[in-house]
């Protein structure tokens, strides 16, 4: 299973103080140093955390595989094919939601997501739509000839009880497979973490997985004890 790293909260950090650090395009080149195979961010349209600077400095430095999450918007998709991402994953897009919500509803949209997926293939760009593990959704998907699919995993990470997500974890496996035997690739993402990976890696068919603030979350956890030590050395003139 393939793993690309979302920086979208290294920009939120950095913005948090309106000032240059820490610096996503940094540590995206950190991170495919230590061996990730893609890095993902979410232009979002109020901008709250990449932007068009950050998304541009990643389109020339990235070597592995830039993902621009997006919403289906004229704006974005100008950005998108102006930038050319190996990748573009469609996702729902709402103002207030603190993170995606959930998978994009392809059936009562088809227009809107038909017309994206034709601008971006013109374009040259893969396109993969974030939807939840549901048959229909996935028929549509197909049917609108996206290339790729990612399976909302967030209903599975945030399951109450281990039968709940038992069941979660069946549905993303047969979602999976039927997405497999339509020849659509399969990421999956949303609410990974270190624990629950351990199970969803059993999932036969899917790809890759797209993981943000889990990893990043970590980063800080394994890192605070070296940035501590670092000030005391200089304060103690060592
Ligand atoms: N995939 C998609 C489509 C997302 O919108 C997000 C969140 O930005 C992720 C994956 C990563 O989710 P998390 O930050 O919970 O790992």
């Amino acid at each position: 299973m393939r793993f690309c790293l979302n920086v979208d909260h290294i920009a939120t950090l950095r913005n948090a103080r309106g000032e240059n650090q820490p610096d996503p395009v940094t540590v995206a080149l950190i991170a495919e140093q230590s061996g990730v195979d893609g890095i993902v961010v979410h232009l979002r349209e109020d901008r709250r955390h990449i932007n068009e600077r950050d998304l541009r400095l990643l389109r020339e430095l990235v070597t592995t595989k830039l993902d621009l999450e997006m919403a289906a918007v004229p704006d974005i998709i100008n950005i998108a094919c102006d930038v050319l991402p190996e990748l573009a994953t469609i996702v729902p897009e709402k103002r207030l939601e603190l993170t995606t919500e959930g998978g994009l509803n392809v059936i009562d949209n088809i227009e809107q997501i038909s017309s994206a997926i034709k601008q971006l293939h013109a374009a040259g760009i893969a396109v993969s739509l974030f939807i939840e593990p549901d048959i229909n959704q996935i028929n549509a998907a197909a049917e609108i000839q996206a290339d790729l699919i990612e399976l909302h995993t967030g209903h599975y990470a945030n399951a109450a009880t281990e039968d709940e997500q038992l069941d979660e974890l069946e549905r993303v496996r047969l979602a999976a497979r039927h997405a497999k035997k339509l020849g659509l690739g399969v990421n999956a993402g949303h609410g990974l973490d270190y624990q629950n990976i351990k199970q969803f890696i059993e999932v036969q068919d899917i790809d890759e997985v797209s993981i943000g603030h889990a990893v990043i979350a970590r980063a800080v956890m394994v890192g605070i004890k070296e940035a501590v030590d670092e000030m005391k050395r200089i304060l103690r003139r060592v």
